[in-house]
């Protein structure tokens, strides 16, 4: 595995690889969520590169950009374990200039659930993943559906900017009590821990009301926020795929997001209905 920190040796390094490559861009303090990505990029390329970078762009001023977790030689294995052929780990000054090219998320998908408690975040994450592509330009790229409002607004550049990738969605990997795996879960303690459960909870209720044929979006809200009692939630929504406000969830096309703060850690969860 090389493992490379410069644009020009990344380019030039891949001008050399025969056939497909696929990309998974992460910001890592890697875990199973994110092997799963990594997995299924194997599955479906000859060459796989992963990007690890703490991207300052996306976090907003007074958010956990210092303290989020770094474990750069962990994630070096992790990644040679897993068979990844490249690992690209820029630093901040490799990646940005001091007098930027803007991209900005489109005002209304890119302002709404997570896009309005964080105002310019998924202008952060738009623009390095856009810079990312660019420098890999690879055949497919990997997102977690986890990060269902990214994974959207990224598969919504791609084809505004005619780019030429293949956005591959990726389930959300749970712990086996439900939770979901994030960077962010090493912030909780025990009691925070157990706390966050009830959001999977409330994303399992709605998907049981669902499959006993209640569709009506407030009585499902309802019977989640009963469940979320206790915690500051940020957003329970129920929308369509292309995360329009829905009165009565259509099956397979609908998605049931929850955002929750607990203490100072910011979790999202979501489930595909
Ligand atoms: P990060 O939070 O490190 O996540 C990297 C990728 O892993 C994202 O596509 C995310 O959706 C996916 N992921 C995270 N948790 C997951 C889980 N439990 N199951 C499945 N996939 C999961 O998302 C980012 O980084 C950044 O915003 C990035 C896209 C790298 C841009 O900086």
């Amino acid at each position: 595995m090389k493992i490379i920190s410069t644009v020009d040796e990344l380019k030039n390094y891949l001008k050399g690889v025969d056939g497909s490559i696929g990309f998974v861009p992460t910001m890592g303090a890697l875990h199973d969520g994110h092997l799963s990505l990594i997995k299924k990029a194997k599955e479906q390329n000859s060459f796989v590169v992963v990007s690890i970078f703490v991207n300052p762009t996306q976090f907003l001023a007074g958010e956990d950009l210092d303290q989020y977790p770094r474990k750069d030689e962990a994630d070096k294995k992790i990644c040679q374990l897993a068979g990844v052929d490249v690992v690209f780990f820029p630093t901040p000054d490799e990646i940005y200039s001091v007098d930027e090219v803007s991209l900005q998320a489109p005002h209304i998908r890119g302002y709404v659930l997570e896009g309005m408690t964080r105002p310019g975040h998924f202008s952060g994450v738009l623009t390095v993943v856009n810079k990312l592509l660019n420098i890999v330009n690879p055949t497919r790229a990997y997102f977690g559906k986890k990060d269902a409002q990214q994974l959207n607004l990224i598969t919504l550049m791609v084809k505004q900017l005619f780019m030429d990738v293949e956005i591959v969605p990726v389930d959300t990997v749970r712990e086996s009590d439900g939770l979901a795996l994030s960077s962010r879960n090493v912030y909780l303690t025990k009691e925070q821990r157990a706390e966050a459960l009830k959001i999977s909870s409330s994303l399992y209720e709605a998907s049981k009301m669902v499959s006993q044929g209640i569709l009506d979006v407030s009585k499902i809200k309802e019977e989640m926020l009963k469940i979320l009692e206790g915690l500051e939630i940020g957003y329970v929504e129920i929308l369509n795929r292309n995360f329009e406000v829905i009165k009565e969830v259509e099956v397979t096309q609908s998605i049931v997001l929850v955002e929750v703060l607990i203490g100072e850690t910011r979790l999202l969860d979501n489930i595909w209905l």
